[in-house]
């Protein structure tokens, strides 16, 4: 199997920056060809991997592709999930080289995308071909690849829904999440949920000029900064009544081994060229991302911003937020919960308006199973004997809490990032040793998840 990749490794990373030129990008509706390009270039690659079968499947929004090979209905069936479709790549001018012509530099191919998720779900894509080549698929495999996780996987749910019975499996596996580093493997066995909602302050019924009437009528972009700030105390805790309330508190036995996951915090710092860390007082930054919920203005504007001065009292003022929920919060409620505050807190002279956008429900993978057995076995067979470290990450994938609770089927987040790979940022990147171990993981989960199945476990 090794050998196969490596006589072949220059074909597939020729193969994924064919993918990655595709400007896949699902928010923007100038992209729309080229998102539907994507999903048949998708299609074409499972096909040639061996599959049986590749089909599109048209929804509302981007189509979903999905393929199979089955080898025999008695077998167990992987159900492996990913997404085509990547963020927009605003803003331009801050990338190196351009996001859509992906290039390697320091070991590593710099495209939007790259990691995000296209680098990640082609590795499965080529770990199937693998299989497939040397006769080494040892159960059967079905490919799951969508077009709108990143804005919120809308009708992803209902495709689901109305495809169970193709989609029946035993476990789903998904790379699109991170380890800790190329030398420390690591299995995220946590996502956060997510409420994402935007608002919108009104003052007067139109702009007005900032000297005859600042300072007799309310300006919505102080109310809602404002506003904003009172969302959090000193401690940076969360203000709305009832946030935490369904919260789940971890034991000190848990949060101790949470935070033995090796965590450098000067190169964290570093990174990020911060001189200081900020967050929830009481909790280590390992847990502020990974087992606390959080509150933040993604995006916020009004008024005048063009070159120049204008002197206005803007008529509006907007903000997009978003909450990350953890174990038991759920998204609707939390979505409840904060509109009621935010009205309450408006002072009368504004009018505000809550618009709630997408959400999902947080997750977290059992470690006692079979699957999350194979999935530590396989990265330590691929490490060398290194022992995979279970984390808790930030990120969200709202569909994972939705295959549970439509298809009653557990994720195995076996993902191969790194924080540095700059998701969702300029210069996104993926290394190439994390494109090559992954294809080299990948048949070591299949092979010792079939093993751990046939026995009976
Ligand atoms: N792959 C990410 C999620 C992720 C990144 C999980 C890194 C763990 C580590 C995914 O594509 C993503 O960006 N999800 C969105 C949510 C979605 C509703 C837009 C997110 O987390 O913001
Ligand atoms: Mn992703
Ligand atoms: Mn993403």
């Amino acid at each position: 199997m090794k050998t196969y990749i490596e006589q072949n490794k220059d074909r597939f990373l020729s193969e994924l920056f064919d993918l990655l030129r595709i400007p896949s990008v699902s928010a923007d509706p100038k992209f729309k060809d080229d998102v539907r390009r994507c999903a048949e270039a998708v299609k074409d690659s499972i096909l040639k991997a061996g599959a049986d079968l590749a089909e599109i499947h048209e929804t509302p929004g981007h189509p979903v592709v999905y393929g199979e090979k089955i080898i025999d209905p008695a077998l167990p069936t992987v159900l492996v999930y990913g997404h085509y479709d990547v963020q927009p790549a605003d803003p331009y001018e801050l990338w190196e080289t351009p996001p859509f012509e992906p290039t390697i530099r320091n070991e590593r191919i710099y495209a939007r995308g790259s990691c995000d998720d296209k680098g990640q779900f082609y590795m499965h894509i080529k770990a199937l071909e693998t299989m497939v080549a040397t006769g080494s698929l040892p159960c059967n495999v079905k490919v799951m690849i969508e077009g709108e996780e990143e804005v919120g996987s809308d009708h992803l749910g209902e495709f689901v829904r109305a495809n169970k019975e193709k989609l029946k499996a035993d476990v789903i596996l998904i790379s699109d999440t991170s380890i800790i580093a190329n030398d420390t493997p690591s299995i995220e066995v946590g996502l956060r949920g997510l409420t994402y909602l935007e608002v919108e302050v009104t003052g007067a019924n139109r702009d007005l000029h900032s000297g005859v009437y600042g300072g007799a009528v309310a300006n919505p972009i102080n109310v809602l900064c404002e506003m904003i700030a009172s969302l959090k105390d000193e401690n940076n805790h969360i203000t709305i009544p009832g946030f935490y309330d369904k919260v789940q508190q971890l034991s000190a036995e848990e949060r101790a081994s949470i935070n033995e996951a090796p965590f450098d915090l000067e190169e964290y710092k570093r990174d990020l060229a911060i001189n200081e860390i900020e967050g929830e007082a009481g909790y280590t930054t390992i847990e502020r991302t990974g087992i606390r919920p959080t509150l933040d203005v993604n995006g916020i504007w009004g008024g005048y911003i063009g070159e120049g001065a204008k002197t206005v009292l803007p008529s509006k003022a907007y903000a997009k937020i978003s909450m990350r929920l953890v174990p038991d919060q759920n998204n609707d409620e939390i979505l409840e919960l904060f509109t009621q505050h935010f009205l309450s807190i408006a002072p009368a002279s504004v009018k505000v308006v809550v618009k709630p956008h997408h959400g999902g429900l947080p997750y977290v993978t059992p470690v006692d199973s079979v699957e999350y057995r194979a999935a530590e076995l396989a990265m330590k067979e691929a490490w060398d004997g290194k022992q995979p470290v279970p984390t808790r990450g930030g990120g969200s994938i709202p569909i994972v809490a939705l295959f549970e609770q439509e298809l009653g089927l557990k994720s195995i987040l076996m993902g191969f990032g790194l924080d540095i790979d700059a998701l969702h940022s300029p210069n996104e990147s993926y290394g190439l040793f994390n494109f090559y171990k992954g294809i080299e993981t990948i048949p070591l989960f299949f092979k010792h998840y079939a093993h751990l199945k046939s026995h009976g476990a």
